[in-house]
């Protein structure tokens, strides 16, 4: 059993040394439907902007539209769309970029979820012979998250291999919040 635990350290430090992405396992009751809506970005990689929601409108070919909307310094509205696509597994979708300034694979994996209140997600790249985790986002229906909800999921994603300057904090205060729709 020593034996065992052992091991399993040495392959969690070496995994996340080369920067290969942990791959969540299948969860049964996960429904990657159920992401469909609005949430608000209380934590991530979305850096330099604030107010920023992401939403997933569900299309008729069974994916989702991800746009993501935010403020800039200036208090500009920044967008960006998305095509999500579901995978064989319910907590991951791939990244299609509609303007396709991406030209490697990009998955995304849900941590955990309740799909009513929290979600906490990293996106991967996969290069060939090689992945690497990207982004980070916590994510919550509301625009705020209490902070042991947010301590919680801040340390399952470092756990997972993040960094903490990926998992900065978003400010939701004084937002003017833009509709999904373009
Ligand atoms: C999804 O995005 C495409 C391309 O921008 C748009 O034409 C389509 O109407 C959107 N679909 C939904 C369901 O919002
Ligand atoms: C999603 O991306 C992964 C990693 O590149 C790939 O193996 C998988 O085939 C993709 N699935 C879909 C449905 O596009």
């Amino acid at each position: 059993m020593k034996m065992i635990a052992t091991l399993f350290v040495v392959f969690a430090v070496a995994s996340s040394a080369f920067g290969q992405c942990p791959v969540p396992t299948p969860v049964s009751g996960a429904d990657i439907g159920k992401i469909a809506g609005r949430w608000y970005e209380i934590s991530g990689s979305t850096l330099d902007l604030t107010c920023v929601t992401m939403d997933f409108t569900p299309r008729e070919d069974g994916n989702f539209n991800y746009t993501t909307l935010g403020s800039k310094s200036d208090g500009s509205k920044h967008s960006r769309h998305l095509l999500a696509i579901r995978t064989d597994n319910e907590n991951s979708f791939n990244i299609s970029d509609m303007s396709t300034e991406t030209r490697y694979p990009i998955t995304f994996y849900i941590a955990d979820t309740d799909y009513d209140n929290y979600l906490a997600m990293y996106s991967c790249v996969f290069l060939p012979g090689y992945s690497q985790i990207q982004l980070g986002f916590i994510l919550s229906r509301f625009n705020s998250m209490k902070d042991d909800k947010l301590a919680e999921l801040t340390d399952l994603l470092i756990k997972l291999g993040l960094t903490d300057d990926k998992i900065q904090s978003i400010s939701q205060e004084y937002c003017k919040y833009w509709p999904a729709s373009q």
